[in-house]
């Protein structure tokens, strides 16, 4: 196996592992250290089914649930409950999966429940000629690179993570949040596994620091925002089919591009679900280079 880092920023690829195979416990815990060095890992020209894929996420931990708040896509049940296809694919007019269309902006998946998705898996069997490119973020770099002064401020502070539906910019004055699933998470927390400290923070989802003035609040999480879109920071990830991506949504964030409505895309997606709470992490110090 080897271990090829994708960017500056974030991930890694794994070479020469065909996830047909029974892999070993020796492959499986390379894999899952170089999951937790680079936060990313990318296995390309993988051609799986669905077990197969399955297979995979559950040395990982145990898979979590399709099923989000909001309207339900009319989904095909012969995935049953933890297959999500992200797909623009239409029959009779109605989307056969979900997020269709468009743009995304950043986020961690479920960030709004008690316990987000450890993990996501997403594997590309459809893809149109242009864009629907995933950006990701590395929210360790966004915590360290943060100036002194704010990471004073934000030191033990929360923030109200909140879904509304929408898969871009936040627009409202005023948010719904009764309506909606919302939870507040520490602002900077705690990689169970590294012990680093992960800015955890995303504009399509979080709403406010808690207890802190809105127009405080709002001019912080704007600041907060630009930051995690610096170059430096983020890897753009072009999908070809057959690639197989694991993200952590502890310590990383991602985005998507916009691409051609009347082309066809899909990816099957998995989540795998996270079984520790998430817990408070300490201000955040720079990484010394050489690590
Ligand atoms: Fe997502």
């Amino acid at each position: 196996m080897e271990i090829v880092p994708l960017s500056d920023a974030v991930g890694a690829e794994i070479r020469s592992v065909d996830l047909r195979e029974t892999l070993s416990v020796e492959t499986l815990d390379q894999i899952e250290q170089a999951f937790h060095d680079y936060a990313i890992v990318l296995l390309r020209d993988q051609d799986i089914t669905l077990e197969q894929q399955k297979t995979f996420a559950l040395h990982f931990g145990e898979l979590g649930s399709r099923n989000r708040p909001g309207p339900k896509p009319n989904e095909i049940d012969e995935y049953g409950e933890h297959v999500m296809l992200v797909t623009n694919v239409r029959e009779n007019g109605k989307a056969i999966g979900s997020l269709p269309d468009g743009e995304m902006t950043f986020h961690a998946d479920t960030a709004y429940f008690e316990f987000p998705s450890k993990a996501t898996m997403l594997y590309a069997m459809e893809l149109p000629s242009w864009g629907g490119n995933t950006l990701f973020s590395n929210c360790y770099a966004a915590a360290e690179q943060l100036p002194e002064e704010m990471k004073r401020r934000l030191d033990g502070q929360k923030a109200m993570q909140v879904y509304e539906y929408g898969t871009t910019l936040k627009t409202k004055e005023k948010y719904d949040r009764e309506n909606f699933p919302h939870y507040a998470h520490p602002v900077f927390r705690k990689h169970p596994a590294t012990g680093r400290s992960a800015l955890f923070v995303s504009e399509l989802m979080t709403e406010e620091i808690v207890g802190m003035p809105k127009a405080e609040s709002d001019e912080i999480l704007g600041k907060l925002f630009e930051h995690q879109k610096k170059a430096e920071m983020v890897y753009e990830h072009e999908w070809k089919v057959g690639d197989l991506v694991m993200w952590d949504n502890r310590c990383t964030i991602h985005a998507r591009t916009d691409f051609p409505r009347d082309e066809r895309r899909m990816l099957r997606r998995l989540t795998i679900q996270d079984t520790t709470p998430v817990v408070e992490g300490a201000v955040p110090y720079r990484q010394a280079a050489a690590e």
